[in-house]
Formats: C-alpha cells, sequence, structure tokens
C-alpha cells in the first residue's frame, strides 16, 4: 500500500461549518476564527459565501469578513460562489479564489440553488470566464456524489459526466461533495475507480460529511487511490441546509490526527487547531463534535 507523504488540508468551516448553525455568529467573532485559523499551517480556508443572504442568513456579511480578516501571507481565502451576482460581490471583497458548485442530483441541484442541472452549467460557464478574467482562480464542487437524500445512490457515470463539464469550463480542482455523509469506503473506491482513468489526482479533491462515522475511512480509502486534498471542518461543524439529515463535515482535528499518525506531512499544527477550536466553543456555547476535542477537554479537566 502506497501512501501520499504530503496531503493538502481545505478548512471549510467557516462556509460550511456556519451555513449550518442556527444560532447568528457575530462578524467579529468570525473574523477573529479565521485569524486563529490562518496561524494554524493551514493553507486553504473557505471563509464564507456569497450566495443568497435569504437563502443563508448566517452568511450575509460575506463581504465584511472577506474583508475585516488578516490575511496571512501564503494562505488562499476563497469563498462559494453560485451566480454572477455572487461573484460581482466576491469580487468586491477581494476574494482569492472562487468556488462554484452544484448538484450530480437533479432534485438536490433543484432545492439548493433553484435550478435545473442544465440550466446551472451555462451560469457557472460564465462565473468561471470572468473569475479567471479577474485573474481569480476557481474550484468547482460536484454534491451528493454518492447519493442523494431525494433520489438515493447517484450512478459513478453521471458524476463522470458531469465533472467532465465542469473540468471543460476551467475549473482547477473539482471538490467531490459526500454531502450526507452515507458513503463508505468500498463506493468511495467505485467512484474514483470510475473517475480516475479520466481525471488526474490532482484535479479531485475529497469532500466527506460525516453523518454515520465513515468520513476517515472514506479518506483512507481516497489516500490509497491517490487523492492528496481534502476538505474538512474545524470541529465537525457543517452540513447544507439543503439536504435534510446531513451532518457536519469531518474534523479537521481528527483528519489531522488520523493523517500525522499516518506519518503523512500536512503542516498543520495540532495545538493551534484546538485554540481555534476552543474559542469557537466558547461561541457557540456548546462542544465541538471531533474527538480530538474531546480528548483535548478530558485531558484540561485531570
Ligand atoms: P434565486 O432566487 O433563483 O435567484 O436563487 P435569482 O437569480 O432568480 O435572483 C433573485 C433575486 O436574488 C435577484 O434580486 C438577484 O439579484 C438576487 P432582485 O432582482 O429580485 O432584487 N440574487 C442575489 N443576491 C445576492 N447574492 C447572490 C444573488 N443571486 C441572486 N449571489 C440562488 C438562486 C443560487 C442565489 C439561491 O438558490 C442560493 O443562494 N442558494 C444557495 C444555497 C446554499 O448556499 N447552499 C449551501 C451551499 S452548497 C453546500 O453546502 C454543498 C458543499 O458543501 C459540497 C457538499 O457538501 O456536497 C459545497
Ligand atoms: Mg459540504
Amino acid at each position: 500500500m502506497k501512501l501520499p507523504n504530503k496531503v493538502t488540508i481545505k478548512e471549510v468551516g467557516p462556509r460550511d461549518g456556519l451555513q449550518n448553525e442556527s444560532q447568528q455568529v457575530g462578524t467579529d467573532n468570525k473574523t477573529a476564527w479565521i485569524n486563529r485559523l490562518s496561524e494554524s499551517g493551514l493553507s486553504y480556508i473557505e471563509v464564507t459565501s456569497f450566495v443568497h443572504p435569504k437563502w443563508i442568513p448566517q452568511l450575509a456579511d460575506a463581504k465584511e469578513v472577506l474583508s475585516s480578516i488578516k490575511r496571512k501571507p501564503g494562505v488562499t481565502y476563497a469563498a462559494l460562489v453560485p451566480n454572477r451576482r455572487g461573484l460581482e460581490r466576491a469580487l468586491e471583497g477581494n476574494v482569492d479564489e472562487v468556488s462554484v458548485f452544484m448538484s450530480a442530483s437533479e432534485t438536490h441541484n433543484k432545492k439548493n440553488i433553484n435550478k435545473t442541472i442544465a440550466d446551472t452549467l451555462p451560469v457557472l460557464k460564465e462565473v468561471v470566464q470572468d473569475a479567471k478574467a479577474a485573474g481569480k482562480s476557481v474550484r468547482g464542487y460536484l454534491s451528493t456524489v454518492i447519493a442523494c437524500p431525494h433520489e438515493g445512490l447517484i450512478e459513478p457515470e453521471r458524476v463522470k459526466a458531469i465533472a467532465g463539464e465542469l473540468r471543460e469550463m476551467g475549473i482547477e480542482e473539482l471538490s467531490l461533495g459526500e454531502t450526507i455523509g452515507v458513503a463508505v469506503p468500498s463506493q468511495v473506491e467505485r467512484l474514483l475507480e470510475t473517475l480516475l482513468p479520466d481525471f488526474s489526482e490532482k484535479f479531485l479533491a475529497m469532500h466527506f460529511h460525516d453523518t454515520r462515522g465513515t468520513a476517515l475511512a472514506n479518506v483512507w480509502k481516497s489516500l490509497e487511490m491517490g487523492i492528496t486534498t481534502f476538505d474538512s471542518a474545524l470541529g465537525g461543524l457543517g452540513g447544507c441546509p439543503y439536504a435534510k439529515g446531513a451532518a457536519g463535515n469531518v474534523a479537521t482535528e481528527d483528519l489531522l490526527y488520523m493523517l500525522g499518525a499516518a506519518g503523512i506531512e500536512t503542516g498543520v499544527s495540532m495545538d493551534k487547531l484546538i485554540e481555534a477550536g476552543s474559542y469557537m466553543e466558547s461561541v457557540l456555547g456548546k462542544p465541538m463534535n471531533s474527538r480530538q476535542m474531546e480528548v483535548y477537554r478530558k485531558v484540561e479537566v485531570e
């Protein structure tokens, strides 16, 4: 078994994590949290999204967050963008990288962005073109790559076809979203076996939600298959409000523990992550949902 020596962790907590928090978090708290994350050695932080504020009120302060964070050189500050209006707002906030997103499932796509898949593709194409013309790099997300809460299992060939359309638009990387956290490693293997003959390992990233505790096993399977970029959210925060039952992302600190113990380099400091996690626990007034934070809390008490 050959594992990669080095992995990139992309922190999505401030976006994916907070979009699913019902309790409104203040702009100052978001900024202070992102600044702490910037000090942890992470090279990529998805800080917010420029979606319609009525759809995701928690992230209505996207521009303020982007303009008030302290940008650390070497860190990419990215944001989710659904359409041209979102891109205009993101560019006003001087985002470093834009993430476009859509779903492999027709029903989830409609519920999430209010369009059919066929109608979404030209919208994203325009965003990718305009973002690149403005000098920004662009990442794509494809959601429900294993299963949809409404349509059930999604065929890997379907994922491959839409992934091809997104690559054609000129995105630099595609993150495969296991949106509802139902996948097991054999399904991830089948998906990647379908995609990898046509897509390079470096072009793909994996985005696992952890509803059923299988996210780390799925990460491991992906590592074995050569994937080296993983999305995660500090404290296991997150979920998609338009995918009922979806729990948080795999927790960054749990991912880091597994990678570190396996001798895989990430450049991220566990102590700094825990510090940022403790800060967010105090802001949210509840414990974070991660094994590492649990271990830390126990050690603190002893
Ligand atoms: P819509 O209502 O169909 O939009 O929403 P529209 O294009 O018909 O426009 C209606 C009005 O909204 C217009 O204003 C637009 O200007 C305005 P009016 O002319 O009526 O005054 N508008 C906007 N305003 C601000 N920012 C914008 C924007 N767009 C239009 N960007 C839309 C379509 C896509 C905007 C909406 O459905 C939306 O915001 N959806 C986002 C839902 C969301 O954020 N979901 C969670 C993120 S995805 C996710 O979590 C999955 C992921 O983590 C991967 C995984 O886990 O699988 C990425
Ligand atoms: Mg997600």
